[in-house]
Formats: C-alpha cells, sequence, structure tokens
C-alpha cells in the first residue's frame, strides 16, 4: 500500500480563538484528515512566549482538545496531542539553533510585531519562535502545512533550516510544503478590514470568537465596517470590509462567492450583515455545545492525549535520533 503523505498543523491554545482560527486553520484540517496522515498539535511551548496565567493555559489546553473533536477531527485517523509531552520537540529545537541565524530570527514579521506590542517582555522564546516551529514540522517528515497566511514567514524558515541541514550533512528531512486555502486564507478584522482578524486585538468587537454567543455574533456582524457603497460585491481591493463578510459567509454556508453574491443582489448591508451573523452563529452552536458536552469528560479527553502523545513521540523520536547521529552526539 502506497504510504500517505504528512501533514502537519497546530495551534496556541491561548486567549479565545476566533473564527479566523477555525477558517483559516481547523476547517481545513477535517476536510483534510482523510486523505493525510495528520498530526494536529496543541503549541503550549509556543504559547508561553507571552505570559500566560498556568490555569488558564491549562484549562485551555483541554478546551482545544475538546474543539478539534467538535469540529469532527477524528482521533481514530489523526494524532492529537500537546507539544509538551513530547520532548523532542524541545530536543529538535535546541539543535536547530545552531543552525538558524539571529539575523533571520530578528527579521521575522510576527517577532517583530509582538515585541512591539509586549515591549516589557521580549524574550529568548519569542525569537526562537520560529525555530521550535521548524521543530515541529521537521520532527515529522512533513509534507504539508496547513496553515493561513500569517504564517507563511514561518513554513519558509523551517524550509530554509532544514534545506541547510541536509545540505550541511545528508538528507534528513523532508522540505514541507505550506497550504493555503483559496477561500479563508485570511479573514481580516471587522472594525478594520485591513488587519487580521486576531486572538488578541484591541477591540474584540472587531473578532467572532468562538465562544460568542449568538446575540452577540449578530451584534458584532452588525456593526461591522463596510464602505459608503451599496453593493455586495467581492472586491478585496475597494471593498475590503464587504470581501472579507462575504468570504465567512461563503465559508459558512458552503456557497460560492459568486453564489454568496447572487444571494444579495439588490439587497442592502444591514440585511447582508444581518445574514452573515445569522450563518455564523447557527454553525457555531453545535460546535459550541459539543465542545461542552466533551469537556465534561475529561476522561475521555487525556486518553485521546496520552496515545496522541505516544504516537506523536514514536514519530518524532525517529527522526531525533537520526539527527542525533548526523551532528556527532555519542550514543550509547
Ligand atoms: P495561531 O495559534 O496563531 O493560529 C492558528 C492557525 O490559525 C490561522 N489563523 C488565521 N487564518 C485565517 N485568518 C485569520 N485571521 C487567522 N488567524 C489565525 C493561523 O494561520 C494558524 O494556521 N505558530 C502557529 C502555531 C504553530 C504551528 C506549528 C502551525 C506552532 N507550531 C507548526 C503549523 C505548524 C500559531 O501561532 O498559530
Amino acid at each position: 500500500m502506497e504510504e500517505r503523505k504528512v501533514l502537519y498543523s497546530a495551534i496556541q491554545p491561548t486567549n479565545n480563538l476566533t473564527i479566523g482560527n477555525l477558517i483559516g486553520a481547523i476547517k481545513n484540517w477535517t476536510n483534510l484528515q482523510n486523505d493525510y496522515d495528520c498530526f494536529f498539535a496543541i503549541a503550549n511551548m509556543h504559547a508561553i512566549t507571552v505570559r500566560q496565567v498556568p490555569a488558564d493555559l491549562r484549562q485551555k489546553t483541554l478546551s482545544m482538545l475538546a474543539l478539534y473533536l467538535a469540529c469532527g477531527i477524528d482521533p481514530e485517523k489523526c494524532t492529537m496531542y500537546v507539544q509538551s509531552h513530547v520532548p523532542a520537540h524541545a530536543e529538535l529545537c535546541w539543535v536547530l539553533n545552531s543552525f538558524t541565524y539571529v539575523g533571520e530570527m530578528e527579521r521575522m514579521t510576527q517577532f517583530k510585531d509582538k515585541s512591539a506590542r509586549h515591549a516589557e517582555n521580549i524574550n529568548m522564546g519569542l525569537m526562537d519562535y520560529p525555530v521550535l516551529m521548524a521543530a515541529d514540522i521537521l520532527l515529522y517528515q512533513t509534507d504539508v502545512v496547513p496553515v493561513g497566511l500569517d504564517q507563511r514567514q514561518h513554513v519558509e524558515i523551517a524550509r530554509d533550516i532544514a534545506q541547510r541541514f541536509n545540505n550541511i550533512y545528508t538528507p534528513t528531512f523532508k522540505i514541507p510544503e505550506a497550504l493555503y486555502m483559496k477561500v479563508g486564507a485570511k479573514i481580516n478584522d471587522l472594525l478594520d478590514p485591513s488587519k487580521k482578524m486576531s486572538k488578541s486585538a484591541e477591540n474584540p468587537n472587531g473578532s467572532i470568537f468562538l465562544s460568542d454567543d449568538r446575540d452577540t455574533i449578530i451584534r458584532k456582524f452588525k456593526r461591522a465596517v463596510t464602505d459608503s457603497g451599496s453593493e455586495v460585491k467581492f472586491d478585496p481591493e475597494n471593498k475590503a470590509g464587504v470581501s472579507n463578510l462575504l468570504t465567512i459567509y461563503s465559508v459558512f454556508t458552503g456557497k460560492t462567492i459568486a453564489e454568496a453574491e447572487a444571494d444579495f443582489a439588490g439587497k442592502g448591508y444591514g440585511d447582508f450583515k444581518l445574514a452573515v451573523g445569522e450563518a455564523v452563529a447557527d454553525k457555531l452552536a453545535p460546535i459550541q455545545k459539543e465542545q461542552e458536552k466533551l469537556l465534561a469528560d475529561k476522561s475521555y479527553l487525556e486518553g485521546v492525549l496520552r496515545s496522541g502523545a505516544e504516537r506523536a513521540a514514536h514519530t518524532a523520536n525517529k527522526t531525533l535520533a537520526k539527527v542525533y547521529k548526523k551532528i556527532g552526539f555519542y550514543q550509547l
């Protein structure tokens, strides 16, 4: 039997996830799980590069797993695990640090953004974040990494580091490819459609959180920024707000952008925004309900994480052993 290609992705268990995370990441994972050998991590080691409240981080870790499951990721098909449960991530990160240049890390857009936002805590972890992400991906001999567009630079640096290592030694790592979706690789803020919708946005009214209730969702969409025109048309250059809403509507209803435009031909922005809000609220409600149900069964969730960590470690340790051998670490 032909071996399936490997797919790897992860999300940090921080703050509240937004529909950007759902659309840019988890939704695609559920569609891809039948075609790839999938690893989905909960990136708690990345999360601590910004201060976290320990009890919250613990709680959000389980809640992230419950979300993966509630969105339909199947633990029989996919390996879901917590990053810190597989020590090979930290170990490979340390090795790769010696194959990464400080200048490369200083140039990373997300590092620059986060340094500006957390000027009081520009720690080494924040800077090293892309190297840990490279370790995540490379440990599994990953073929594809489905992510949103904001992670493009990080996947590229993972490829560079892998290539560099392979050139110095012999081919050791598979060179991964990023996978972006045609629709929804970048969902923007509802109040400032020039910015991505973010878990940590200053104004929470610009983001739809996966935990928002129906009324909140509809209220936020009603207030979404559009433009002075009146036509519901996809034109990201000139109609950033409307185009973002069309993208969200299209993803949540399964309609194409053209079908979405047709739904609102001759209608005003008010009707349009309400319809988008309702489509999102309708889809989120059952996910929220299922997530809550799953969270009540801690022993089931821990079982999934335990077997996930075991399977992940099995694969990761094979790559790590190869790396240790090549770089000359003495083996007993
Ligand atoms: P994180 O936790 O910030 O985001 C998780 C995923 O959600 C996508 N995303 C979006 N997509 C579309 N529109 C948006 N507004 C939006 N906001 C977020 C992100 O692109 C991402 O795919 N460093 C990663 C986590 C990570 C990882 C990895 C990913 C750690 N190791 C290895 C892939 C492979 C991160 O912070 O994502």
